[in-house]
């Protein structure tokens, strides 16, 4: 009877399977291997087809194939929110009542909780407000490496550190891709600064390239599997970025084997027959600047249209790079808008906002604190201090730039937390009211001087128990945003006189910077406590109220080393930003003289005593680091090395330690750093609690990058394991040998 049944249904199965082999082309049958799907489809496409799907049709979408039933593409920005929509051919807003988001924290504040699981939970999370928005693509996250504090768009990176950015860049991706969403990670490569992105040419040492500046973007390809790469607007060997051989052909998709799309940048497309040959599949924004500025109906002359269909019926190309483009093309298609399996989507939900608020709490980075003046107490009076405590900061900074449902500004989020809360002013800055279509919120007008709004702060500021002066930058031009540099490490609007007044007052003064950039602090030592804000989107006041009250205990790294002043940086130090103009042509070549020492690797090496150190941030509470026990003395190069270090919470509130793993060099045949982040963990700890944590590395964290092969190398010898709490709080030190 058993074996009966079995027969039948394999009979029926078969008999669905022929049916359906029938009236399903191979290019729509979901059992079929996509590689195969891809081919038939290439198969049936024409070459209007083929053109049409490499290049946009509006400001954010390039068309499917309809005819086969492959669905328009949608992009978006990224990489904090889901960008409100344009009109179909303008940067003007659509009007749309249903694209109000929530806003994530900045990258550069995710890059500070120092936790690959708050990457991951920012990639799912953006991924379905996404979903919800119909698009398949979110053109981020960025992660160009922090070189200057000067660049404008280093709020939208990670860091100064190639194997920080690696570690949290590959969670993002993948949780944003489990969910059918493409990463388009960017801006590849060498987009360090801003100030001229469309005319610096950057000459740097193949070294510097691969240590530093590629190892986040390798990382996003072959481990987080990344479908979207976009090209960056500068050049590099005077080729632009956007169709560079070097970077596009031969490292992206020769050496690491990518097999997603590259986009361009908006307006980074210069030529077609170098769009052709060297790596860029798909053209979006030809004839705008990707913010503000753009021709109409420009799409059938750009590069990758018309012009390119012409020289195939020329005969001056096959359509050999063509079919490879689409292939490419199509592989993205069916991973995101033929993926049948993805969810729906959801937009602006309790859990994105929590998502936002839990990032935001760990990466807020607590840089001072003397006399434990931090946490302020609960029946405490307040005076809040700045603009920047009620000015919204998902608006602005370009195409970042957010529509938001909510966004909790710190002076609410201080008027909910605390029974007293009085404000001052202190000082003007930005007072704009829209940005991109988008209402800034309520008016900032105020036409008091700059003495008058001082004065007020500081005869309000002595009737207080505690002062919090929220300030910094704010996103407008200048002041970190997309398309300019900062013109100087200070803070802008006289915010140190207001600083340096209400401190002479008010002796607990704390100081909570907004940015995503370092700053120049001459008042530091007159300013007992200082905490590091960043951008951190819809729930900023929430999340920076509760660690001010100590509701939530920082637990925040810095992503990035904060130099005292803008010469201890090695890119000023050596005066190479922003470059040279060359006579009588649109190039500015910037040559990266500080070569492999970006950085902590750069102040190390110079015995530069930064302001805050690279992994630096404090806690409420304290540990201890126990000492550390190697799996071995020494290690072949096909074998790993561990250390487990027992950290003890020896305070009386729960929080979070970052045991970070530097790597010393003792001898090499080249200059090495003096040593280099190659593992980390943050662990959380009640009071008292122990617990032991495993760090692991392998001959990766040993090797440089070897100009002469073109090879990562491990020299045999000795090596130290430098362990601490930040890259100036080494606490513990091993010594590893690599054998021959
Ligand atoms: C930016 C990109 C952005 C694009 C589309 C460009 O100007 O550089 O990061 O994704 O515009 O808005």
């Amino acid at each position: 009877m058993k074996n009966r049944t079995l027969i039948l249904s394999m009979i029926v199965l078969s008999i669905v399977g022929t049916v359906r082999a029938q009236v399903l082309p191979t290019y729509l049958d979901e059992t079929k291997d996509i590689e195969e799907r891809i081919e038939d489809a290439l198969s049936r496409m024409t070459l209007d087809e083929k053109i049409a799907v490499i290049h946009a049709q509006s400001k954010f979408s390039s068309p499917g194939v309809k005819r086969l039933g492959f669905p328009d593409f949608w992009t978006d920005d990224g990489p904090h929110g889901v960008r409100p929509d344009v009109l179909w051919d303008e940067w003007e807003q659509a009007g749309q009542t249903n694209d109000s988001c929530v806003a994530f924290p900045a990258l550069t504040c995710l890059a500070a909780t120092w936790n690959p699981q708050m990457s991951r939970l920012y990639g799912e999370s953006l991924a379905e407000e996404a979903l919800y928005r119909g698009k398949n693509m979110i053109l981020g996250p960025g992660v160009n490496i922090y070189r200057t504090p000067l660049n404008g768009r280093n709020f939208e990176y990670m860091g100064e550190d190639p194997f920080l950015a690696s570690r949290m860049v590959v969670p993002y991706i993948q949780g944003m891709q489990s969910k059918g969403v493409a990463a388009c990670v960017k801006h590849y490569a060498l987009n360090n600064d801003e100030e001229y992105r469309f005319n610096v040419n950057v000459k740097v040492s193949d070294r510097a390239l691969h240590e530093i500046y590629l190892p986040a973007f390798k990382a996003a390809v072959k481990e987080g599997g990344t479908w979207g790469i976009m090209g960056a607007y500068n050049l590099y060997k005077n080729q632009h970025n956007c169709h560079n051989h070097i970077l596009l052909n031969k490292i992206l998709k020769e050496d690491w084997s990518y097999n997603g799309v590259v986009v361009s940048d908006w307006g980074g497309t210069h030529d077609t027959e170098q769009a052709i040959k060297n790596g860029l599949d798909m053209e979006f924004g030809s004839w705008t600047n990707g913010l503000t500025d753009g021709a109409s109906n420009a799409y059938d002359s750009y590069f990758l249209a018309q012009p390119y269909k012409k020289l195939i019926q020329e005969g001056r190309y096959t359509t050999k790079e063509l079919d490879e483009k689409v292939r490419r093309v199509l592989r993205l298609f069916y991973r995101t808008t033929m993926n049948r399996q993805k969810p729906i989507g959801f937009l602006c939900s309790e859990s994105h906002y929590n998502a936002a608020l839990k990032i935001a709490e760990e990466g807020i980075v607590l840089l001072k604190n003397d006399h434990n003046i931090l946490p302020i107490p609960a029946d405490a009076r307040i005076l809040v201090v700045g603009e920047n405590a009620i000015k919204m900061m998902t608006v602005g900074g370009g195409s970042s730039s957010l529509k938001v449902q909510r966004e909790i500004l710190p002076l609410d989020g201080m008027r909910k937390r605390f029974p007293i809360v009085d404000y001052a002013r202190g000082y003007v800055g930005d007072t704009i009211q829209s940005y991109n279509g988008v209402k800034v919120g309520r008016s900032l007008y105020d036409l008091r001087s700059r003495e008058t709004l001082i004065a007020e702060a500081v005869e309000k500021a002595k009737e207080v128990d505690y002062v919090v002066i929220f300030g910094g930058l704010n996103k407008s031009d200048y002041q970190d945003c997309e398309g300019h540099d900062r013109k100087d490490y200070a803070l802008p609007y006289g915010q140190n006189e207001l600083i340096e007044a209400v401190a002479k007052v008010n002796p607990r003064l704390i100081y909570v910077n907004i940015s995503g950039n370092g700053v120049e602090m001459p008042w530091l030592k007159k300013v007992p406590a200082v905490v590091q804000g960043w951008f951190i989107g819809s729930e900023s006041g929430e999340a920076l109220a509760r660690i001010l009250s100590g509701d939530v205990n920082p637990s925040g790294r810095l992503p990035f080393t904060w130099y005292q002043q803008l010469n201890d940086c090695g890119a000023h130090a050596l005066n190479t930003y922003p470059g040279t103009w060359r006579e009588n042509e649109h190039i500015i070549d910037e040559e990266y003289k500080e070569g492999i020492y970006v950085g902590y690797r750069w102040t190390d090496k110079q015995k530069i005593k930064p302001l805050f150190a690279f992994g630096h941030g404090l806690s409420y509470t304290s540990f201890n680091i126990g000492r550390p026990v190697a799996s071995a003395n020494e290690i072949t190069k096909d074998e790993q090395w561990s250390v487990v270090i027992p950290v003890t919470n020896t305070g009386r509130t729960a929080g979070a330690e970052v045991i970070q793993l530097y790597i010393n060099d003792t001898k090499c045949s080249v200059d090495r750093p003096v040593k280099e982040l190659k593992a980390f963990q943050k662990v959380f700890l009640q009071p008292g609690e122990t617990r032991e944590v495993t760090l692991t590395i392998g001959i990766d964290a040993l090797s440089f990058y070897d100009e002469t092969t073109r090879l990562w190398k491990a020299e045999a010898g000795e090596f130290n394991a430098l362990i601490g709490t930040a890259s100036d709080k080494i606490t513990q030190q091993l010594t590893l040998k690599l054998k021959d």
